[in-house]
Protein backbone atom coordinates (compact mmCIF):
# COMPACT_ATOMS: atom_id res chain seq x y z
CA UNK A 1 0.00 0.00 0.00
CA UNK A 2 1.76 2.86 -0.85
CA UNK A 3 0.06 6.59 -1.17
CA UNK A 4 1.08 9.18 -3.61
CA UNK A 5 2.32 11.71 -1.23
CA UNK A 6 5.06 9.01 -0.16
CA UNK A 7 8.66 10.32 -1.37
CA UNK A 8 10.41 9.00 -3.43
CA UNK A 9 13.49 11.30 -3.21
CA UNK A 10 15.39 12.41 0.08
CA UNK A 11 13.41 13.97 2.65
CA UNK A 12 15.04 17.35 2.27
CA UNK A 13 12.61 19.84 4.57
CA UNK A 14 12.35 23.35 3.45
CA UNK A 15 11.29 26.44 5.52
CA UNK A 16 9.54 29.02 3.27
CA UNK A 17 11.34 32.48 2.77
CA UNK A 18 14.31 31.28 4.94
CA UNK A 19 17.70 33.00 4.03
CA UNK A 20 19.23 30.56 1.19
CA UNK A 21 22.62 30.82 2.76
CA UNK A 22 21.35 29.28 5.67
CA UNK A 23 18.74 26.84 3.80
CA UNK A 24 21.79 25.43 1.94
CA UNK A 25 23.84 24.56 4.91
CA UNK A 26 20.66 22.94 6.79
CA UNK A 27 20.21 20.93 3.36
CA UNK A 28 23.58 19.91 3.09
CA UNK A 29 23.68 18.94 6.85
CA UNK A 30 20.47 16.55 6.39
CA UNK A 31 22.32 14.86 3.52
CA UNK A 32 24.83 13.80 5.71
CA UNK A 33 22.04 13.03 8.54
CA UNK A 34 20.07 11.11 5.76
CA UNK A 35 23.13 9.12 4.39
CA UNK A 36 24.06 8.29 8.38
CA UNK A 37 20.99 7.08 9.10
CA UNK A 38 20.75 4.53 6.23
CA UNK A 39 24.45 3.20 7.30
CA UNK A 40 23.41 2.44 11.23
CA UNK A 41 19.87 0.75 10.16
CA UNK A 42 21.85 -1.65 8.31
CA UNK A 43 22.17 -4.86 9.20
CA UNK A 44 23.81 -8.34 8.31
CA UNK A 45 20.27 -10.31 8.54
CA UNK A 46 18.67 -9.16 5.55
CA UNK A 47 14.93 -9.56 7.13
CA UNK A 48 16.40 -7.23 9.95
CA UNK A 49 17.84 -5.00 7.94
CA UNK A 50 14.49 -4.67 5.34
CA UNK A 51 12.61 -4.11 9.03
CA UNK A 52 14.66 -1.75 10.25
CA UNK A 53 14.62 0.20 7.04
CA UNK A 54 10.45 0.24 6.08
CA UNK A 55 9.76 3.35 7.88
CA UNK A 56 12.69 5.29 7.26
CA UNK A 57 12.16 4.43 3.30
CA UNK A 58 9.05 5.24 3.54
CA UNK A 59 10.02 9.10 4.03
CA UNK A 60 8.84 11.22 7.71
CA UNK A 61 9.19 14.87 7.75
CA UNK A 62 12.51 14.74 9.48
CA UNK A 63 11.51 17.71 11.78
CA UNK A 64 13.84 16.89 14.60
CA UNK A 65 16.79 16.42 12.80
CA UNK A 66 15.79 19.72 10.97
CA UNK A 67 15.45 21.32 14.42
CA UNK A 68 18.53 20.29 15.48
CA UNK A 69 20.63 21.24 12.29
CA UNK A 70 18.97 24.95 12.93
CA UNK A 71 19.46 24.62 16.14
CA UNK A 72 23.05 24.39 15.82
CA UNK A 73 23.16 27.41 13.54
CA UNK A 74 22.48 29.65 16.48
CA UNK A 75 26.29 28.66 17.16
CA UNK A 76 28.77 27.82 15.56
CA UNK A 77 26.66 25.85 12.59
CA UNK A 78 26.45 21.74 12.26
CA UNK A 79 29.22 19.21 12.44
CA UNK A 80 29.71 15.90 12.63
CA UNK A 81 28.50 15.44 16.36
CA UNK A 82 25.52 17.50 15.37
CA UNK A 83 24.92 15.27 12.67
CA UNK A 84 25.28 12.16 14.96
CA UNK A 85 23.14 14.02 17.42
CA UNK A 86 20.11 14.03 14.91
CA UNK A 87 20.49 10.93 13.75
CA UNK A 88 20.02 9.89 17.45
CA UNK A 89 17.00 11.59 18.18
CA UNK A 90 15.47 10.81 14.63
CA UNK A 91 16.28 7.43 15.42
CA UNK A 92 14.65 7.30 19.03
CA UNK A 93 11.67 8.84 17.25
CA UNK A 94 11.46 6.18 14.53
CA UNK A 95 11.69 3.26 16.92
CA UNK A 96 8.51 4.92 19.14
CA UNK A 97 6.78 4.83 15.71
CA UNK A 98 7.18 1.42 15.63
CA UNK A 99 5.80 1.21 19.47
CA UNK A 100 3.04 3.68 18.83
CA UNK A 101 1.80 1.42 16.00
CA UNK A 102 1.48 -1.26 17.89
CA UNK A 103 0.02 0.32 20.83
CA UNK A 104 -2.42 2.31 18.58
CA UNK A 105 -3.37 -0.51 16.37
CA UNK A 106 -2.20 1.65 13.27
CA UNK A 107 -2.42 0.27 9.55
CA UNK A 108 -0.90 3.23 7.77
CA UNK A 109 2.56 5.01 8.40
CA UNK A 110 4.60 7.69 6.27
CA UNK A 111 2.16 7.00 3.55
CA UNK A 112 2.97 2.99 3.97
CA UNK A 113 1.72 -0.01 5.80
CA UNK A 114 2.54 0.00 9.23
CA UNK A 115 4.89 -1.99 10.58
CA UNK A 116 3.25 -3.83 12.57
CA UNK A 117 0.40 -4.60 9.92
CA UNK A 118 3.40 -5.42 8.06
CA UNK A 119 5.49 -7.89 10.27
CA UNK A 120 3.51 -8.60 12.96
CA UNK A 121 3.40 -6.84 16.13
CA UNK A 122 5.79 -8.70 17.85
CA UNK A 123 8.26 -7.87 15.30
CA UNK A 124 7.70 -4.39 15.24
CA UNK A 125 8.26 -4.38 18.97
CA UNK A 126 11.61 -5.48 19.04
CA UNK A 127 12.81 -3.61 15.70
CA UNK A 128 11.38 -0.61 18.17
CA UNK A 129 13.95 -1.78 20.65
CA UNK A 130 16.52 -2.51 18.14
CA UNK A 131 16.19 0.76 17.06
CA UNK A 132 16.39 2.36 20.13
CA UNK A 133 19.90 0.33 21.05
CA UNK A 134 21.03 1.40 17.74
CA UNK A 135 20.47 5.32 18.45
CA UNK A 136 21.85 4.94 22.24
CA UNK A 137 24.65 3.40 20.71
CA UNK A 138 25.45 6.78 18.00
CA UNK A 139 24.46 8.74 21.04
CA UNK A 140 27.22 6.86 23.27
CA UNK A 141 29.73 8.37 21.06
CA UNK A 142 28.69 11.88 21.64
CA UNK A 143 29.87 11.56 25.67
CA UNK A 144 28.29 10.82 28.99
CA UNK A 145 26.20 13.86 29.06
CA UNK A 146 24.26 13.15 26.05
CA UNK A 147 23.70 9.45 26.91
CA UNK A 148 22.04 10.85 30.24
CA UNK A 149 19.66 13.17 28.17
CA UNK A 150 18.76 10.86 25.52
CA UNK A 151 18.07 8.49 28.85
CA UNK A 152 15.96 11.24 30.97
CA UNK A 153 14.17 12.04 27.55
CA UNK A 154 13.80 8.31 26.65
CA UNK A 155 12.03 7.95 30.09
CA UNK A 156 9.50 11.23 29.72
CA UNK A 157 8.83 9.86 26.26
CA UNK A 158 7.59 6.65 27.66
CA UNK A 159 6.02 7.86 30.42
CA UNK A 160 3.76 10.19 27.91
CA UNK A 161 2.68 6.96 26.03
CA UNK A 162 2.16 4.84 29.44
CA UNK A 163 -0.35 8.03 30.53
CA UNK A 164 -1.44 8.64 26.67
CA UNK A 165 -2.46 4.80 26.56
CA UNK A 166 -4.52 4.75 29.88
CA UNK A 167 -6.78 7.24 28.74
CA UNK A 168 -8.37 4.73 26.22
CA UNK A 169 -7.39 1.32 27.66
CA UNK A 170 -10.55 0.85 29.70
CA UNK A 171 -11.63 4.55 29.57
CA UNK A 172 -10.95 7.26 32.04
CA UNK A 173 -7.06 7.35 33.36
CA UNK A 174 -5.42 9.34 36.00
CA UNK A 175 -2.43 12.33 35.70
CA UNK A 176 -1.52 12.77 39.33
CA UNK A 177 -4.84 12.74 40.58
CA UNK A 178 -6.43 13.92 37.59
CA UNK A 179 -9.54 12.52 36.02
CA UNK A 180 -8.41 12.56 32.14
CA UNK A 181 -12.35 12.54 31.20
CA UNK A 182 -12.85 16.23 31.46
CA UNK A 183 -13.48 18.87 29.23
CA UNK A 184 -11.88 22.23 28.48
CA UNK A 185 -13.74 24.11 30.78
CA UNK A 186 -11.76 22.22 33.29
CA UNK A 187 -7.91 23.78 33.42
CA UNK A 188 -6.87 20.34 35.48
CA UNK A 189 -7.76 18.47 32.53
CA UNK A 190 -6.29 20.68 29.67
CA UNK A 191 -3.41 20.65 31.91
CA UNK A 192 -3.19 17.18 32.31
CA UNK A 193 -3.70 16.36 28.78
CA UNK A 194 -0.81 19.31 27.27
CA UNK A 195 1.74 17.52 30.27
CA UNK A 196 1.16 14.23 28.29
CA UNK A 197 2.11 15.76 25.27
CA UNK A 198 4.64 17.60 26.89
CA UNK A 199 6.03 14.36 27.55
CA UNK A 200 5.69 11.96 24.92
CA UNK A 201 6.56 14.74 22.01
CA UNK A 202 7.80 17.57 23.66
CA UNK A 203 10.63 16.31 25.42
CA UNK A 204 12.34 14.34 22.36
CA UNK A 205 11.93 17.40 20.21
CA UNK A 206 13.43 19.49 23.23
CA UNK A 207 16.27 17.42 23.34
CA UNK A 208 16.37 17.73 19.12
CA UNK A 209 17.29 22.06 20.01
CA UNK A 210 18.97 21.18 23.05
CA UNK A 211 21.92 18.92 21.43
CA UNK A 212 22.05 21.07 18.33
CA UNK A 213 22.68 23.96 20.76
CA UNK A 214 25.21 21.68 22.66
CA UNK A 215 27.13 20.72 19.50
CA UNK A 216 26.85 23.41 17.52
CA UNK A 217 28.98 25.51 20.52
CA UNK A 218 26.11 27.46 22.25
CA UNK A 219 26.98 28.56 25.75
CA UNK A 220 24.93 27.51 28.43
CA UNK A 221 21.84 30.06 28.13
CA UNK A 222 21.49 29.52 24.65
CA UNK A 223 21.20 26.11 25.44
CA UNK A 224 18.90 26.31 28.03
CA UNK A 225 16.63 28.57 25.54
CA UNK A 226 17.09 26.71 22.83
CA UNK A 227 15.67 23.23 24.78
CA UNK A 228 12.66 25.50 26.43
CA UNK A 229 11.59 26.32 22.59
CA UNK A 230 12.00 22.64 21.62
CA UNK A 231 10.19 21.61 24.32
CA UNK A 232 7.08 24.41 23.56
CA UNK A 233 7.40 23.86 19.49
CA UNK A 234 6.91 19.97 20.63
CA UNK A 235 3.86 20.76 22.53
CA UNK A 236 2.58 22.54 19.19
CA UNK A 237 3.71 19.68 17.04
CA UNK A 238 1.62 17.17 18.59
CA UNK A 239 -1.60 20.08 19.17
CA UNK A 240 -1.19 20.47 15.32
CA UNK A 241 -1.17 16.20 14.74
CA UNK A 242 -3.62 15.55 16.94
CA UNK A 243 -5.93 18.46 15.05
CA UNK A 244 -4.86 16.67 11.63
CA UNK A 245 -6.13 13.32 12.78
CA UNK A 246 -9.35 14.97 12.74
CA UNK A 247 -9.15 17.33 10.08
CA UNK A 248 -6.64 15.37 6.84
CA UNK A 249 -6.95 12.84 4.69
CA UNK A 250 -4.75 9.96 4.61
CA UNK A 251 -3.28 11.11 1.19
CA UNK A 252 -2.04 14.01 2.81
CA UNK A 253 -0.74 12.98 6.65
CA UNK A 254 0.30 9.10 5.55
CA UNK A 255 -1.92 8.04 8.44
CA UNK A 256 -5.27 6.80 8.99
CA UNK A 257 -7.93 9.70 10.18
CA UNK A 258 -9.84 9.25 12.98
CA UNK A 259 -7.87 6.75 14.75
CA UNK A 260 -7.70 8.78 18.21
CA UNK A 261 -11.37 9.43 17.74
CA UNK A 262 -11.36 5.61 17.23
CA UNK A 263 -9.53 4.88 20.29
CA UNK A 264 -11.56 7.12 22.10
CA UNK A 265 -8.87 9.26 22.83
CA UNK A 266 -9.41 13.19 24.29
CA UNK A 267 -7.40 14.85 22.42
CA UNK A 268 -7.72 18.90 22.68
CA UNK A 269 -10.66 19.12 20.19
CA UNK A 270 -12.70 16.37 22.03
CA UNK A 271 -12.18 18.62 25.47
CA UNK A 272 -14.06 21.73 23.86
CA UNK A 273 -16.26 19.64 21.94
CA UNK A 274 -17.54 18.43 25.61
CA UNK A 275 -17.98 21.63 27.07
CA UNK A 276 -20.86 22.01 25.01
CA UNK A 277 -24.28 22.12 26.60
CA UNK A 278 -26.47 22.03 22.66
CA UNK A 279 -28.63 18.77 22.61
CA UNK A 280 -27.21 19.15 18.82
CA UNK A 281 -24.26 17.46 20.50
CA UNK A 282 -25.00 14.36 22.07
CA UNK A 283 -24.63 12.09 19.37
CA UNK A 284 -20.90 13.67 18.72
CA UNK A 285 -20.22 13.13 22.19
CA UNK A 286 -21.29 9.43 22.91
CA UNK A 287 -19.45 8.50 20.02
CA UNK A 288 -16.15 10.55 21.63
CA UNK A 289 -16.61 8.44 24.52
CA UNK A 290 -15.58 5.71 22.34
CA UNK A 291 -13.91 3.09 21.73
CA UNK A 292 -15.91 2.79 18.55
CA UNK A 293 -15.72 -0.68 16.94
CA UNK A 294 -17.44 0.40 13.42
CA UNK A 295 -15.78 2.21 10.59
CA UNK A 296 -18.81 3.94 9.76
CA UNK A 297 -18.99 5.45 13.65
CA UNK A 298 -15.62 6.77 12.61
CA UNK A 299 -16.40 8.45 9.99
CA UNK A 300 -19.40 9.43 11.36
CA UNK A 301 -17.77 11.06 14.30
CA UNK A 302 -15.03 12.14 12.05
CA UNK A 303 -17.96 14.45 10.20
CA UNK A 304 -19.62 15.81 13.48
CA UNK A 305 -16.23 17.09 14.47
CA UNK A 306 -14.79 18.64 11.51
CA UNK A 307 -18.16 20.89 11.61
CA UNK A 308 -17.61 21.53 15.02
CA UNK A 309 -16.03 24.84 16.85
CA UNK A 310 -14.40 23.02 19.09
CA UNK A 311 -12.25 22.93 15.61
CA UNK A 312 -11.69 25.75 15.58
CA UNK A 313 -11.07 26.57 19.64
CA UNK A 314 -8.66 23.86 19.58
CA UNK A 315 -6.97 26.03 16.89
CA UNK A 316 -7.36 28.95 18.26
CA UNK A 317 -5.98 27.35 21.76
CA UNK A 318 -3.10 25.89 19.62
CA UNK A 319 -1.62 29.35 18.33
CA UNK A 320 -1.62 30.64 21.62
CA UNK A 321 0.86 27.79 22.60
CA UNK A 322 2.68 28.69 19.80
CA UNK A 323 2.93 32.60 21.01
CA UNK A 324 4.65 31.01 23.84
CA UNK A 325 7.46 29.44 21.36
CA UNK A 326 7.59 32.60 19.72
CA UNK A 327 8.28 34.54 22.96
CA UNK A 328 11.04 32.19 23.82
CA UNK A 329 12.66 33.33 20.97
CA UNK A 330 12.82 36.79 22.01
CA UNK A 331 15.93 35.57 24.22
CA UNK A 332 18.05 34.82 21.17
CA UNK A 333 20.25 37.27 19.15
CA UNK A 334 18.53 38.42 16.00
CA UNK A 335 19.32 37.20 12.90
CA UNK A 336 18.38 34.63 9.89
CA UNK A 337 18.41 32.01 12.04
CA UNK A 338 16.05 33.04 14.42
CA UNK A 339 13.89 34.12 11.38
CA UNK A 340 13.93 30.76 10.32
CA UNK A 341 12.73 29.46 13.91
CA UNK A 342 9.78 31.67 13.99
CA UNK A 343 8.91 30.52 10.46
CA UNK A 344 9.68 26.49 11.91
CA UNK A 345 6.50 27.59 14.88
CA UNK A 346 4.56 29.00 11.86
CA UNK A 347 4.47 26.52 9.90
CA UNK A 348 4.36 23.85 12.51
CA UNK A 349 1.20 25.14 14.18
CA UNK A 350 -0.81 25.49 10.96
CA UNK A 351 0.91 22.29 9.23
CA UNK A 352 -1.90 20.56 6.75
CA UNK A 353 0.70 17.09 6.78
C1 LIG B 1 4.59 11.49 14.46
O1 LIG B 1 5.68 12.34 14.29
C2 LIG B 1 4.41 11.24 15.92
C3 LIG B 1 4.14 12.48 16.65
C4 LIG B 1 4.87 12.83 17.67
C5 LIG B 1 3.05 13.33 16.27
P1 LIG B 1 5.99 13.02 12.90
O2 LIG B 1 4.78 13.75 12.42
O3 LIG B 1 7.24 13.80 13.04
O4 LIG B 1 6.24 11.78 11.96
P2 LIG B 1 7.16 11.65 10.68
O5 LIG B 1 8.55 11.48 11.18
O6 LIG B 1 7.00 12.89 9.85
O7 LIG B 1 6.65 10.43 9.99
C1 LIG C 1 2.70 9.60 19.08
O1 LIG C 1 1.47 10.16 19.34
C2 LIG C 1 3.74 10.05 20.02
C3 LIG C 1 4.94 9.22 19.94
C4 LIG C 1 5.23 8.40 18.94
C5 LIG C 1 5.86 9.29 21.04
P1 LIG C 1 0.29 9.78 18.33
O2 LIG C 1 -0.13 8.38 18.53
O3 LIG C 1 -0.75 10.84 18.42
O4 LIG C 1 1.03 9.98 16.94
P2 LIG C 1 0.59 9.46 15.51
O5 LIG C 1 -0.65 10.23 15.15
O6 LIG C 1 0.36 8.00 15.62
O7 LIG C 1 1.74 9.82 14.62
MG1 LIG D 1 -0.33 6.87 17.07
MG1 LIG E 1 -0.16 7.17 20.18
Amino acid sequence: MTLPHTPAAPVVPTIPGIDEALQARVAEGMAAVTARLHEVVDHDDPFIAEANAHLLNAGGKRFRPLLTLLSSEVGQGWNVQVVDAAVGVELTHLASLYHDDVMDEADLRRGVESANSRYGNATSILVGDLLFGTASAVVADLGPEAVKIQAETFVRLCSGQIRDDRQTEGGVGEVDGTALAGDADDPAAVTAYLGILADKTGALIATAARYGAMFGGCDERTVATLTAFGEKIGVVFQLADDLLDVASLATTSGKTPGTDLREGKATLPVLYARTSEDPADERLLTLTRGPITQAAEVEEALELLRAHPAMTQAQQHTQRVADEARALLDGLPAGPVVDALHALVDGVALRSS
